[in-house]
């Protein structure tokens, strides 16, 4: 059986309600819809974290830098709620525009520091996006805890940073990116690649572990990451937004892995923003 979907946050709040006289803990697990194991992956972990689960279901105008990118945006509400039905989710809460913005909306809640690079560099307003519908998510759902994919790692500190900067009661857990046999990392704007496309982006992966190896061994950055580059133009990317190697913590750029470290990437291809990252 699909589950309930909520349009309307009054709806929303007298479930919680019940869940939390229930003395029942409650998680939340943002999405722009367009679900893939990778989501589900998060609804796996959020089912067995806490009692209730919350898969919300919101294409945020206010992440999107590039109109094209955001009309473009898979909606697949049906699709997604028949994915959903199996792992026995409470609410699909999917809030009619008004809910979140509602007229006059004014406020925006921005993260410095974390936000800045890469990311936050390339797609200005992004995070700002990101942030204020975040906030808004886990007041809205009361959850006690948050899932988020690594795959969006930078998305994942920023709105670490953003709850605990405003004191909202949630605990931000981060889950492992879900990837194809290839190591493409899963995501939403992968179906609008051509097979063969996919193919060539499965290349990604072995470059960026490959790197990581040499970095771990204590390579040196600028160097290496040259190298890299070139490998991943010459697999068939049209564009290199950015590779960087950054601090796992605060993102500050890295010139060798001195301490634990992340690598990541962005890059073009068939006018589709691919990004990801590994652990060094
Ligand atoms: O990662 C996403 O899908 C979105 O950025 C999020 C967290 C649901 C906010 O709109």
């Amino acid at each position: 059986m699909t589950a309930p979907i909520i349009r309307q946050l009054a709806a929303l709040r007298a479930k919680h309600s019940d869940w939390i006289r229930a003395g029942e803990r409650v998680a939340v697990v943002p999405t722009m819809g367009a679900l893939h194991p990778g989501h589900l992956s998060l609804v796996e972990a959020a089912k067995a974290a806490c009692d209730r689960v919350i898969v919300t279901i919101f294409v945020n105008p206010k992440q999107f830098n590039n109109p094209e990118d955001l009309a473009n945006y898979p909606r697949t509400e049906h699709e997604d709620a028949i994915k959903l039905a199996p792992y026995g989710v409470d609410v699909i809460y999917v809030p009619d525009p008004d809910q979140i913005y509602p007229d006059g909306f004014a406020s925006t809640v921005s993260v410095a520091g974390v936000a800045d690079q890469m990311e936050g560099a390339c797609r200005p307003g992004h995070f700002d996006g990101v942030a204020t519908v975040v906030a808004k998510l886990f007041l809205q759902t009361g959850a006690h805890q948050a899932f988020f994919g690594e795959k969006d790692y930078q998305q994942l500190l920023v709105v670490r940073r953003m709850a605990r900067d405003l004191d909202i009661p949630i605990e931000v857990v981060g889950c492992p990116t879900v990837r194809e046999a290839s190591g493409l990392a899963m995501s939403s704007r992968n179906m609008r690649l051509s097979a063969a496309a996919v193919a060539q982006a499965g290349a990604l992966h072995p470059i960026l572990t490959k790197l990581a190896t040499q970095l771990a061994a204590g390579g040196d950055f600028t160097l290496l990451g040259k190298a890299a580059e070139a490998a991943i133009l010459a697999a068939g990317f049209d564009k290199l937004e950015y590779l960087s190697l950054c601090c796992a913590e605060d993102l500050s750029a890295l010139d060798s892995a001195d301490r634990p470290a992340r690598l990541f990437v962005a890059a073009w291809l068939e006018d589709v923003r691919l990004i990801d990252n590994v652990a060094v």
